[in-house]
């Protein structure tokens, strides 16, 4: 596809995407606005909840859309040499309040070196994976982040949940923009489908990689990110290299 065409694409899906909750929004205050004096004060605060969360969802969506054209920008990134476990370490209390009844579980490597990364990005990927962990599976179950060294000089980051599994058939899927497998779960839960598709753009924008893996019992989303041994190369040469 070129550029053209997936702009176009990713316009008019983003037109779609907003309409929805902004017809709702517009609809029930139509309806206050038209038949005040009919309704009871239990409809008219069942509506106002209504035009509340359409409004969070689409302020949520309009960040993500945000999100991911500064995740496009290669100029947006800076790299430094970041402590992968301490960087992973702050940012788990975040999802951990927001999911309180499930065990987020860090398995770190001490040993790990630093990598050369920008480290909001790096967050934001590993926010992004973890919450989808609680997202995607029930209250009361383990979320496990580990970290440990990966062959060719990488770095590894697995984020395990004990959730719904994701088939064969919906693994590519699940990384392109506004994508989401439609379950009873999903439906369940609210999201834009952009989160993975930020994550894959940031994670390949700082060299890495990412897969998943998933059966009836465990679903797995490995980050693999290089190593650069700065010791041994110049910085320019290694950023060139990976
Ligand atoms: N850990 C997971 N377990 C099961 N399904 C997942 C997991 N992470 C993501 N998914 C599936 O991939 C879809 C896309 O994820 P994402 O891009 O983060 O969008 P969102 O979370 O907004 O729906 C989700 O809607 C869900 O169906
Ligand atoms: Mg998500």
């Amino acid at each position: 596809m070129d550029k053209n065409t997936s702009q176009h694409d990713f316009i008019s899906t983003v037109s779609h995407e907003l309409r929805t909750p902004l017809t709702s929004i517009r609809g029930f205050a139509q309806t206050m606005l038209s038949s005040w004096d009919m309704l009871d004060d239990d409809s008219k605060k069942q509506f106002l909840k209504i035009i509340e969360e359409q409004s969070n969802r689409l302020i949520k969506l309009v960040e993500n859309i945000l999100t991911v054209s500064k995740s496009q920008n290669t100029e947006n990134y800076v790299f430094k040499n970041v402590e992968p476990n301490s960087a992973i370490k702050s940012v788990i209390p975040i999802i951990q309040q927001q999911y309180p009844e499930h065990k987020i579980i860090m398995d770190f490597n001490k040993n790990l070196p630093e990598i050369f990364i920008d480290k909001d990005k790096f967050q934001q990927i590993i926010m992004n994976l973890v919450e989808n962990a609680c997202k995607y599976s029930n209250e009361k179950t383990d979320v496990i982040v580990k970290t440990d060294f990966a062959p060719n000089n990488k770095i590894s980051i697995k984020i395990t949940d004990e959730g719904v599994e994701i088939k064969d058939e919906d693994k590519q899927r699940i990384f392109e923009k506004f994508s989401r497998i439609d379950s009873p779960l999903t439906r369940a839960v609210q999201g834009s489908g952009l989160g993975l598709y930020i994550t894959k753009t940031l994670v390949e924008n700082m060299n890495g990689s990412i897969i998943v893996e998933s059966n009836s019992e465990k679903t797995m989303f490995e980050v693999l990110l290089p190593v650069c041994d700065i010791e041994n190369q110049a910085r320019e040469k290694c950023i060139q290299k990976h």
